[in-house]
């Protein structure tokens, strides 16, 4: 829980990542963007959380993830830091933070893990954002590279549905995952593509390829916590799998403590001073 690297053997580095993939263990992911739940979520034994910029859509209610800024990924991760004792703690560099402009992205970079004690930033892109990895691995900041659906490219795309389904768009992501490879980036993930193409990269590359909605040949996988935990049931692609129904347990606890409190059951004497 302390924003120094722990020199505890529990805690997950960047670097064990590619171990995990050496010795055939898969990597378990999950995004976090507050306190309580990375205390939950770590505690569960995951080994990487990422505090992802799908905060702007789970925690802020945005449609997209542009909107979201470098202060608030700061802000939720140094509260989900605070909250970690053994897994690696990985950031998603905001859109408008890094892309066009290697020094911008080494001084948002350096921002995030100064202001939040992150262990690792996520950056969203290939050989156009080669400069800003470069820069900010020179700098010595452990990156997870990401390619296939980019959502911070959604107004490109138009659509959040599979991408490299075409020969051309499949021969650049291949490209492109060599390159953050060589480049020196700890681990990639492949977002929503098919999963032949997911396998051929996961065995192509050396470091850790994590999947979500790229199939079971990956060497990891995410989900967005709020996803498979069912608090947010009108979210239902294909990809999802649900653990648990919160939403509902939510629900009927709020409309129980209601309840009780106009029927005049809560507090009891035994709950008063
Ligand atoms: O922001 C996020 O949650 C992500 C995952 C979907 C990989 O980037």
């Amino acid at each position: 829980m302390s924003q120094y690297l722990s020199t505890d053997a529990r805690k997950v580095t960047a670097k064990e990542l590619s171990a995990m993939k050496s010795r055939g263990e898969k990597i378990s992911m999950l995004t976090t963007y507050d306190y309580s739940f990375a205390r939950l979520v770590d505690a569960g034994g995951v080994d990487v959380i990422l505090v992802g910029d799908s905060a702007a859509n789970v925690m802020a209610g945005y449609t997209t993830t542009l909107p979201i800024t470098l202060d608030q990924m700061i802000y939720h991760t140094s509260c989900v830091v605070r909250g970690v004792e053994h897994a690696l703690v990985v950031t998603d560099m905001p859109f408008g933070s890094y892309q066009g402009d290697a020094q911008l992205a080494l001084r948002s970079a350096v921002r995030i893990v100064k202001e939040s004690g992150t262990d690792c930033v996520k950056l969203e892109g290939g050989e156009e954002i080669g400069d800003a990895i470069r820069a900010i691995l020179d700098a010595g900041i452990p990156v997870m590279g990401h390619l296939g659906l980019t959502p911070q490219s959604i107004h490109k795309f138009g659509t959040f549905g599979v991408r490299a389904k075409e020969e051309m768009e499949a021969e650049k992501l291949i490209r492109d995952a060599h390159l953050l490879e060589e480049l020196g980036c700890c681990s990639l993930v492949l977002e929503k593509i098919p999963a032949k193409l997911a396998s051929q990269v996961s065995q192509e590359l050396h470091i850790p390829v994590i999947g979500i909605g790229a199939g079971g040949g990956t060497d990891g996988q995410v989900l967005v916590l709020q996803d498979m935990m069912g608090m947010t049931q009108a979210f239902s692609p294909k990809f999802l799998r649900r653990y648990a129904d919160l939403g509902s347990v939510i629900q009927e606890a709020v409309h129980n403590y209601v309840v009780d409190v106009k029927g005049g059951d809560f507090p009891n004497e035994q709950e008063s001073y």
